[in-house]
């Protein structure tokens, strides 16, 4: 049966706390994990009372990851099922929250503009006016790092404007957006982007979940903004 939404059939997929983890979820981790966290740790003073949002944070597992640097996290996902996932996890007084782009927005309202908002293989999701709504939530001089699929990746695999949700027949809008097309929606919110790379899977981790790459091209595209 299909919920309302659609993330919520594959909860158990990116819950990240398991042992053995599905490759689809185990692959943001290892590969790209390490480039965000690198980025941050170079580019952002933390210090006390920073403030970051991890949105479309699935079961939350990168908010601990941001709060173990020394900001305080707070996660938004729109399936309640991640978060409940997350809270079991993270504690039920976790800043962990259901809901949208509009969320992220009130949040700030409360709790102050995010000095970093990160975002993981989420915004292809989602349309334009969204994340320039989310793209409000920044503070000026803060930092936004966006993770998607390389759109040469996703040609590849022959995907164009629906996604299928791993392992599963749900499929679900895609937006396929290249750095440029990133650029083109946020400048006008005054970012800038500082930072563009691609990351791969490793060949053991290829070797681990027995895959195999459709092409040459990077599987993802990593993308960081300042704004001034
Ligand atoms: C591929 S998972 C990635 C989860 C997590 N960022 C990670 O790297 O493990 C995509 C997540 O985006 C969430 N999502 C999709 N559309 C969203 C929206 N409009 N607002 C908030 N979250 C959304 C889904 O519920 C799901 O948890």
């Amino acid at each position: 049966m299909t919920s309302k939404i659609p993330w919520d059939d594959v909860v158990d997929k990116f819950d990240t706390y398991k042992d053995e983890l599905y490759y689809g979820a185990a692959d943001n981790i290892e590969t790209v994990w390490p480039v965000v966290l690198d980025f941050i740790k170079n580019k952002i003073h933390i210090s006390h009372g920073i403030k970051a949002l991890d949105f479309g944070c699935g079961t939350g597992m990168f908010c601990r990851e941001l709060q173990s640097l020394g900001f305080e996290s707070f996660g938004i996902d729109v399936s309640p099922e991640m978060i409940r996932v997350g809270k079991e996890h993270l504690g039920q007084d976790s800043h962990l929250y259901v809901g949208d782009t509009s969320l992220a927005k009130s949040l700030t309202e409360k709790e102050g503009a995010f000095d970093l908002i990160v975002s993981i293989m989420v915004l292809q999701f989602i349309e334009d006016q969204k994340i320039q709504e989310l793209g409000r939530a920044l503070k000026k001089g803060g930092y936004c790092i966006l993770v998607n699929h390389n759109p040469l990746h996703l040609k590849a695999r022959g995907f164009t404007d629906t996604f299928t949700l791993g392992g599963t027949d749900t499929t679900i809008p895609l937006y396929q957006r290249s750095a440029e097309d990133y650029d083109a929606l946020l400048a006008p919110l005054g970012f800038k982007r500082i930072f563009e790379t691609y990351a791969t899977e490793s060949p053991e981790f290829l070797k681990k979940y027995n895959l195999v790459r459709p092409s040459d091209d990077p599987k993802y595209l990593v993308l960081a903004y300042t704004l001034n």
